[in-house]
């Protein structure tokens, strides 16, 4: 699905994050699976992820962030008739956990759902959300990204642990008078579903024991590199823009290597380029709230700055918006 927008401009007018308090550095990962910190910080970029403890799920993380995301945009729960979550480690099936932020924000005339689409979940979810909103079904939405893959992981696999972190974003998004998004690209490609994929996880019989996230790293990394590429080029082509108009850059950040690819590949400036792997690891569809809340925080998204992101993962799928930013604009 590609397609520049038309409609009504819709922005983000609010945004917030949250990570557990809990840091696991390499050197904390080297003490549980054979590996170390040259090797993880050459092979991924990553430092240090943050990690969930044993009481702590989704919605705990996942609700500071959505009232720092609504204290942002200067409204309340009950301004919100839209909500949605994009997970894979919802606290359960159900309720929702878009459901339990709803009660516990008070967004009392909300329609609100999960969306599962692996790591691009946040992607596929803020593009729901334009839809709905240009089409003025929706006035006002938050959608939330984020996962707690520690709960999924297999923790003597040191393929897996050393990738992965937890945290949460949220974004407010309504009509805005100047901006907004300018079109979205998502894709699925369920051929190569095998090489990330969670066994034992639904209604599909498992014979194992081992129900953990699996992944084959090298196909995954290889499909990264290539539709990190592919599907930037797409929606800059699609919305009449190069990537020399891009302002800043927000690639998911699944591993600095991918990252540095795309970079180059693209033409892109690194400058440009929002990189925190390194503090927080693949938080899956927390990574790109995670980021432009790091990109705004150091002073990149000021108003009218171009902005690429650019997400993919389980499915697998990807997916990538163009949004002109814009402070304090809303309706
Ligand atoms: O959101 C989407 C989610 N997933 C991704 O984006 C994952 C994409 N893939 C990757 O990021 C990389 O493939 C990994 C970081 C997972 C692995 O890096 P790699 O450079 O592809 O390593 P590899 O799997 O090719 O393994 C290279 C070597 C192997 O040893 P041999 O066979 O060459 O002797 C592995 O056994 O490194 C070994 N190895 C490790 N060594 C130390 C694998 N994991 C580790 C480890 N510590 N944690």
């Amino acid at each position: 699905m590609i397609g520049a927008t038309t409609g009504p401009r819709v922005g983000i007018t609010g945004l917030g994050t949250c990570v557990p308090e809990q840091v696991m550095t390499n050197a904390d990962l080297a003490k549980l699976v054979d590996t170390n910190d040259e090797w993880i910080v050459e092979r991924t970029g990553i430092k240090e992820r943050r990690i969930a403890t044993q009481e702590e799920a989704l919605s705990d993380i996942a609700l500071p962030a959505s009232r720092a995301a609504l204290a942002d945009a200067g409204v309340e729960g009950s301004d919100i008739d839209l909500l949605i979550v994009a997970t894979v480690t919802p606290d359960m099936m159900f309720p929702t956990t878009s459901a339990i932020l709803a009660d516990e924000l008070g967004a009392t005339s909300a329609g609100a759902y999960d969306l599962l689409a692996g790591c691009t979940g946040f992607m596929y979810a803020i593009a729901q959300a334009y839809g709905l909103l240009a089409s003025g079904m929706s006035n006002r939405a938050l959608v939330v990204g984020g996962d707690v893959l520690s709960k999924v992981l297999d923790w003597t696999d040191r393929s897996t642990v050393v990738l992965f972190g937890d945290g949460a974003g949220a974004v407010v998004m309504e009509r805005v008078e100047r901006g907004g998004f300018l079109g979205f690209e998502l894709g699925a490609d369920g051929t190569g579903g095998k090489h990330l994929w969670y066994p034992g996880s639904g209604s599909r019989h498992y014979d194992g024991s081992d129900s953990f996230m699996k992944m084959n790293g090298r196909e995954v990394f290889k499909f990264a590199t290539r539709v990190m590429v592919s599907s930037a080029r797409s929606i800059l082509g699609q919305c009449g823009k190069t990537v020399d108009d891009v302002d800043v850059y927000v690639p998911h950040q699944a591993n600095k290597r991918i990252i540095d690819h795309a970079v180059a590949k693209l033409g892109i400036a690194p400058e440009k380029t929002v990189v925190n792997v390194q503090k927080y690891g693949n938080t899956s569809s927390g990574s790109i709230p995670l980021a432009l809340a790091d990109a705004r925080a150091d002073g990149r998204l000021s108003d009218g700055k171009l902005v690429l992101m650019t997400g993919m993962g389980a499915g697998l799928t990807w997916g990538s918006a163009l949004i002109e930013w814009t402070e304090g604009a809303a309706q």
